[in-house]
This record gives structure tokens, sequence and C-alpha cells, in this order.
């Protein structure tokens, strides 16, 4: 505990959000979450269906204001911006579901990612990094990404996000819809994105296992607000996290006062 801690204390935040609340019309979404991510880390939320993982990137990337709360990446005041302010800032989100541009090539989409950018030459050399890491792509470059199969378009909408040359990467469900082998695969090259390149990571997962094996730090979020949080390592050893999210103790009961644990953040 003390050493996670210490640890999460040693890295500069890149974004720290505080108490943000966002609604959907009357109907509040995101009840009062907030989370660090410290440079260089991956930190990842964890949340069943609709517990508001997708409100909260989206809310961070400026495609939602919160009513209330603040959001700082690299020590600026961001919840009023627009996305394309924060993209051009160094964020990039990665969609739920991968939204790729169907019509458009391999080649085409990635570029998409890099809209923002002058530096010509240092574009070509990213699509080449991205290549290095999903040689499919380079393979399939001229095709359009509407044939690509699931998890391709998965490794694409990653990589036109590393074109923008990200600090943080916000990757909403990677796991969504694909075979445990491509999962598996998916979250490798993330460990790797973050070691070799160095790109800061915030992950949200209904995909436990792989999650917590993957980051650093978690986030237990339900129905909109955290419940747990802790290292990852902590997070595994975690009865409440092993019985509920890993599925390894299966005849009890769910029991919404079982965070004997709880903390809040005010
Ligand atoms: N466009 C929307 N209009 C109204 N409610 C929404 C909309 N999108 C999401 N919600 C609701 O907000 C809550 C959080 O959704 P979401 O952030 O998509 O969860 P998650 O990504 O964890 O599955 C859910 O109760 C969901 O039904
Ligand atoms: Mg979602």
């Amino acid at each position: 505990m003390e050493s996670t801690q210490a640890k999460q204390a040693m890295n500069e935040p890149v974004l720290t959000v505080r108490n943000i609340e966002t609604y959907y019309g009357p109907i509040m979404a995101i009840r009062g979450v907030s989370l660090d991510v410290p440079e260089g880390e991956i930190v990842t939320v964890l949340g069943a269906n609709g517990a508001g993982k997708t409100t909260i990137l989206k809310t961070i990337s400026g495609a939602m204001d919160p009513q209330k709360g603040s959001i700082e990446f690299k020590g600026e005041s961001i919840q009023n911006k627009d996305p394309d302010v924060i993209a051009r800032m160094g964020m990039a989100h990665v969609p739920e579901g991968r939204e790729v541009f169907p019509m458009l090539s391999i080649r085409e989409n990635l570029d998409m990612g890099a809209f923002a950018r002058k530096d010509r030459d240092a574009v070509e050399k990213d699509r080449e990094l991205v290549y290095r890491y999903f040689p499919i792509l380079k393979e399939r470059e001229d095709q359009q990404a509407a044939y690509l199969s699931g998890g391709q378009q998965q490794m694409l909408a990653i990589g036109r996000g590393l074109m923008s040359r990200p600090s943080l990467m916000l990757l909403d469900e990677p796991s969504l819809g694909l075979s445990p082998r491509l999962v598996k695969e998916i979250f490798d090259i993330i460990k790797r994105l973050n070691a070799e390149q160095g790109v800061t990571m915030l992950l949200v997962e209904q995909n436990a296992n792989m999650a917590l094996h993957t980051a650093n730090y978690g986030y237990v979020l339900e129905v909109g607000r955290i419940v747990m949080v802790d290292s990852c390592a902590n997070l595994l050893k975690s009865d409440d996290i092993k019985e509920f999210y890993l599925g390894q103790q299966e005849d009890s009961v769910r029991d919404g006062r079982r965070w004997k644990k709880r903390k809040t953040w005010r």
C-alpha cells in the first residue's frame, strides 16, 4: 500500500480530474468523480456496462461538458475547452467501438490522426512506427478500413491516436467484441507502447482481468461513482474485485453495501 502510494506521488500527474459531474439532460451520469493519471503510467477505470466509463472519457476529451468539477491536463485547466483544442494539447481519445472512417484507406485513416501536425516528415516516420507495432496495417495500407476485422479496426483506431504523438491516450474498452487471443495481443501492444514510447494511458474497461494486468493503478466505477482505488496489484488481491469483477467466487449475492474499504475523494 505505502509503496504504491509513494509511486503515485512520485510522477507528476499529467491529468487531474476533480469532482466532475456530467449529465445527459436531467440524468446525472457521473456523480462526482476524481482521478489522477501520473505521467508515464497506465491507469485504468473499471466498471460494468453503463457505469459511466465512456462518459468520463468524453468529459475529459471535451466531447461533453461537466456541470461541475475541474479537469487539468499538463497543468492547464481544460474543462471548458473544445475537443480539437484539447487534442492539439496532446490528448488522443480512442473511442468506444473503434469508429474508423470506413471509406478511407488505412493510410488515410492514420493520417487523419495527424491532422493538427505540420511536420510532414515526422508524420511519415510516425506512420512507420505505427506499422512496426501493427504490421497488418502496413500490409493492408491501401485497403478501405471497412474491410478490416474488428481487431484490426481496433489496431487502426489506436494507431490513429498515436499519429498525434499524444502525451496522454484515452482508451475506451479496446477489448470490446474481440476474441480473447486478440484482446491479449492488443493489451500486449498497449503495454509496449507505454514502456517503449512513453505514452501515458487512461484505459477504461469492463474486462477487469486484462485491465488489472495491464495498468499500474486502478479505479472502480459504479453507477457514476468511484467506489475503490488502489494499485492494480492490490486490486487483484481484493476479495471484492475477485468476487464481482473476476468472477472467482461465483455463488455470492451482490450487495450494494459490500464496499467495506470504500474511499471517497473530497
Ligand atoms: N446519449 C445518452 N443519453 C442518455 N443517457 C445516456 C446516454 N449515453 C449514456 N447514457 C447513460 O449514462 C450512463 C453511463 O453511460 P456510459 O458512460 O456509456 O457507460 P459505460 O461506458 O460505462 O458503459 C448509463 O446509465 C447510460 O444509460
Ligand atoms: Mg462505454
